[in-house]
């Protein structure tokens, strides 16, 4: 099987690996895995005062394809709104590393990963109102 530049980049120099402290109130936090195959991603957002990801941090105990999703969204992720943020779908990283149909699951994962990171990030908002 013959994977494009792009997702070995990635998986080879991932981007953006690391934790945040989770506690923090601008940090939202997403940890999901995928049933598929036990593979696990954890990714954090930083979020500004005006609702800009600032930046973004990942770490994968998972295949090539998902460090490669992970580290690509990280990228992403830098600069836009929560609202921009949730438009971002797994076939676009699907896409973009030009995934094989059995890795599409590895994208499915990095798509949870930011939906759960949101909802936590606005979960730890409303609570303090
Ligand atoms: Fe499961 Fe890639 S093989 S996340």
């Amino acid at each position: 099987m013959a994977y494009s530049k792009d997702l070995i980049d990635h998986y080879e120099n991932p981007r953006n690996v690391g934790s945040f402290d989770k506690n923090a109130q601008n940090i939202g936090t997403g940890l999901v895995g995928a049933p598929a195959c036990g593979d696990v991603m954890k990714l954090q957002i930083k979020v500004n005062d005006n609702g800009v990801i600032e930046e973004a941090r990942f770490k994968t105990f998972g295949c090539g394809s998902a460090i490669a999703s992970s580290s690509l969204v990280t990228e992403w992720l830098k600069g836009k709104t929560i609202e921009e943020a949730t438009t971002i779908k797994n076939s676009e990283i699907a896409e973009h590393l030009a995934l094989p149909p059995v890795k599409i699951h590895c994208s499915v994962l990095a798509e949870d990963a930011i939906k759960a990171a949101i909802a936590d990030y606005k979960a730890k908002k409303t609570s303090v109102r």
